[in-house]
């Protein structure tokens, strides 16, 4: 099948290599030139693992980049994968760049294309699309995305779950839209084959899928994090409480991990959009719980400040901080929303000396934070550190060794922001240990 990527991002050129290692033919469209000399050069243009592999398994052949939405004419199917941001001073999700995306390839499309929609938009956007798509003899698919960065690959030719949404008149998919199925199912035909399931329904469910499923995550997230303050205020572990609960299959385990909190390009936007959404739509009480989900998500970032300042003996002024992470999670370069950059601007901003170090995100990070220091190893950011504060749970910070880190720091005092390490050992070599609803 010919395929065309508009948005060769985190999720579009990750999407287009898959698509093309499958055995379609693929070109991927941006109007990032930088992105597209790294991506015909064989370079991922960001840290995503797998990707560099895939690119050359991939090879030139199949798989070509560009910046001329001409180059899309002949695809049968379009995926559009750019990204949609929160809108500066509002909730709300922007979505120039899906426009941007539309109006670049309509002039290329041809009657019976499929228009595949993957970017994560408001619900109604879709149908409002498909009615624009009309006059071009284009059919629209909505087909959210749920890869997780750092997993990117994996995940996209191993989905747990393959959503699409139909145009659907009265409840019935119309004629255009089974025809449509039908090659976004010749597209998937691999891992369709492999069993992953799939659900067809129609745009509405489809759009609320994706938003559905990041609220849910992130309300897992600041639920332990809302259990974590309660330990904090009782001497509880909230490890030990995240084990306990999460041995109930109802409960489950994943994403119960206390600390600060969520960030990134997805679930902190996502939440917000969908609340502005619901407002829009006049149900805005549905997801006023979403509201409480931020607060404690930000509140984590608060309460970290709050700890250094504890440690070190009640100001962090003029104290050197030595934050281990940039990025918003561990395998990512993506700084977008990260819990541990807002912790060391904090910080810095009230006084204290912030050297920052991460194994992927530091030329990303010293674009956006100018004012920070920066260094290239743990070692490094905490020689003669107050405080040192694990705020990204990278296996290599994971792994330091507490003696040898105690060489380099003035105090041995580690705030672990993800409670990843363990305290009896860091206690052990001498360290003042302080975890996130942790004793
Ligand atoms: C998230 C979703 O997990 C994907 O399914 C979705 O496709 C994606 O958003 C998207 O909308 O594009 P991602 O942003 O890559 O994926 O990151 P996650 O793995 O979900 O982590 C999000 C944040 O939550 C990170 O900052 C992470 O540190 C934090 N987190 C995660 C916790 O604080 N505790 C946990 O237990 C799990």
């Amino acid at each position: 099948m010919r395929i065309s990527v508009i948005g060769c991002g985190y999720l579009g050129a990750v999407h287009a290599a898959s698509m093309a290692s499958l055995g379609h033919e693929v070109v991927g469209l941006d109007v990032d030139e930088a992105k597209i000399d790294a991506l015909r050069a064989g370079r991922a243009p960001f840290y995503e693992p797998g990707l560099p592999e895939l690119l050359a398994a991939v090879g030139t052949d199949r798989l070509t980049w560009t910046t001329d939405p001409a180059h899309t004419a002949g695809a049968r199917v379009h995926f559009v994968c750019v990204g949609t941001p929160q809108m500066r001073g509002e909730f709300r999700a922007d979505l120039q760049y899906v426009e941007a995306a539309l109006a670049a390839i309509r002039p290329y499309l041809a009657p019976g294309d499929v228009v595949v929609g993957k970017s994560t938009v408001p619900v109604g956007t879709a149908e409002r699309i498909a009615a624009e798509l009309e006059p071009t003899g284009a059919t629209l698919i909505w087909n959210p995305e749920f890869l997780r960065e750092g997993f990117a690959v994996d995940d996209t030719l191993h989905p747990d779950r393959i959503v699409y949404g139909l145009p659907t008149v009265d409840g019935v998919t119309t004629p255009a839209g089974e025809a449509a199925r039908a090659l976004l199912d010749a597209v998937y035909a691999t891992p369709l084959a492999e069993g992953i399931p799939l659900v067809v329904t129609d745009y509405a469910t489809a759009q609320l899928v994706k938003v559905a499923a990041n609220s849910f995550l992130a309300t897992k997230i600041s639920f332990v994090n809302a259990m974590a303050e309660l330990c904090e205020a009782t001497g509880a572990d909230v490890t030990a409480l995240a084990d306990a609960i999460g041995h109930d299959v109802r409960i489950g385990r994943k994403f119960l991990n206390a600390g600060l909190g969520f960030g990134g390009g997805c679930l902190p936007k996502d939440i917000r959009a969908f609340m502005a959404r619901a407002g829009e739509l006049g149900v805005s009480d549905a997801l006023r719980f979403l509201q409480e989900v931020d607060a404690v998500n930000m509140r984590r970032r608060v309460r970290m400040v709050d700890l250094a300042r504890e440690v070190c003996d009640g100001s962090i002024v003029g104290r050197r901080v030595a934050v281990l992470g940039a990025a918003f999670k561990p395998n990512s370069d993506d700084i977008r929303d990260s819990p541990a950059l807002s912790v060391a601007a904090q910080m810095q901003l009230q006084g204290a000396h912030v050297t920052v170090t991460d194994p992927q995100a530091i030329t990303n990070a010293r674009t956006k934070w100018s004012d920070l220091r920066f260094a290239d190893t743990p070692e490094a950011a905490a020689r003669d550190a107050d405080v040192v504060l694990l705020a990204t749970e990278w296996t290599q910070y994971r792994d330091l060794d507490p003696h040898a880190l105690g060489q380099v720091v003035a105090h041995r005092r580690m705030l672990d922001g993800r409670n990843v390490l363990d305290p009896a050992v860091w206690r052990a070599a001498g360290w003042t240990y302080r975890g996130m609803g942790r004793p």
